[in-house]
């Protein structure tokens, strides 16, 4: 049977992704025009500069990926799009542009869930079959969901406030760690993971275990950036720390806050992975954890995660770095399993195709 290939399009936040992968998940091309250092100068990412950014961006990345892979719109069999969830104008751009590419090239469009392709693209890697659990941490989301196919998911608990990525990135700022010249550039989880690995004690600062006693499988990440905001406020004065200075403890601040992260990251996964057992939804002699998402780059989180799997009996994996966070990739391959599935996306109205927001 002749391979398919499938052209992947993803602008849910500030990366402009594309990529190309056949139904032998070989990966032809990939283009990813990302925005992160204009967003820093902003302090975090301005949807309306971002998507003003994608606007510029989105032929030249589809351009570029054909021209990678010497492959010209009309070599290409489907088009995979971000449908939801994300920032509503930066989808926008993305489907419109998709939408283009389906009704000028006669070419079918699969709608894609953002946070479904995340989770699936540790397939392309890993033999890892359904079902799965996987536990998806980023700057915009945080949840557990049991992966039972390609198309059915089963949300297990999110965040009932803030993701992790984004009290990473706010705390980075208030303790501005971007003043230090090593982590000017690099993203708030990033910079907090560098400055616990210099920590003298990571036990020097206490911080609660959010939700310890709730007996279901949410998170809250927003109650744990409050209390480090009242550590810094009374080192701040206690330093008579002054503009851009930045407090002496900062490393052992940060170890003891990516610690306590981890450990409510760890203690909602056993909870799922307790719960999806009782009820028979994971098969007990091979359960599978997929953890991505920008912050499952983090490394000290991801080795706690892989330490409780060893206890457990659950193995633990996590895609390449550069496909934890945004990429096109996922999005190319996520069309790729679909359309093995079935070939449902050929009865897809283009007119109803429209971006969704969280
Ligand atoms: O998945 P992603 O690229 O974008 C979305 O939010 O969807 O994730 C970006 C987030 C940022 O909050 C960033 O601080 C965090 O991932 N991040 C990290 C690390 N690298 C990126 N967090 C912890 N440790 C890291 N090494
Ligand atoms: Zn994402």
């Amino acid at each position: 049977q002749k391979e398919s290939v499938v052209l992947g399009i993803e602008t849910s936040c500030d990366d402009t992704g594309c990529a190309i992968i056949d139904s032998n998940g070989i990966l032809h091309s990939e283009t990813l025009l990302s925005q992160n250092v204009i967003h820093l100068r902003y302090g975090g990412v301005n949807p309306l500069i971002a998507r003003d950014l994608h606007r510029d961006n989105i032929e030249l990345a589809v351009t570029e990926t054909l021209n990678k892979a010497s492959m010209r719109i009309e070599d290409i069999d489907a088009i995979a799009v971000t449908l939801k969830p994300g920032l509503l104008f930066c989808l926008q751009i993305g489907v419109k542009y998709a939408k283009y590419l389906s009704k000028s090239f006669h070419k079918p469009l699969i709608p894609i869930h953002h946070m479904e392709a995340h989770a699936l693209v540790a397939r392309m890697h890993h033999n890892i079959d359904f079902p799965f659990l996987t536990l998806l941490i980023s700057g915009g989301h945080c949840l557990l969901s049991l992966v039972r196919d390609v198309d059915d998911f089963l949300l297990l608990g999110e965040t009932l406030d803030n993701a992790p990525g984004e009290v990473l990135d706010k705390v980075a700022r208030r303790m501005k760690l971007r003043n230090l010249p090593e982590y000017s550039v690099l993203p708030g989880g990033r910079a907090v993971e560098l400055a616990a690995e210099k920590a003298n004690n990571p036990y020097k600062f206490h911080f609660p275990i959010p939700l310890n006693k709730m007996r279901d499988c949410n998170f809250s990440f927003s109650g744990l950036k409050d209390v480090l905001c009242r550590y810094l406020y009374k080192k701040e004065l206690e330093h008579n720390i002054k503009g851009d200075e930045i407090i002496p403890e900062h490393n052992d601040l940060c170890a003891a806050f990516q610690l306590a992260i981890a450990k409510h990251i760890v203690h909602r996964t056993e909870r799922a992975l307790r719960f999806c057992i009782r009820r028979n939804y994971l098969p007990e002699d091979e359960i599978n954890l997929v953890v991505s998402g920008g912050v499952a780059c983090n490394n000290f989180i991801f080795k706690c995660l892989e330490h409780w799997g060893n206890k457990t009996g659950c193995n633990v994996y996590r895609p390449p770095s550069k496909l934890c966070t945004d990429n096109g990739i996922m999005i190319a391959w996520n069309g790729v399993e679909k359309m093995k599935k079935s070939n449902c996306f050929t009865k897809i109205n283009l007119n109803n195709i429209d971006p969704v927001a969280p």
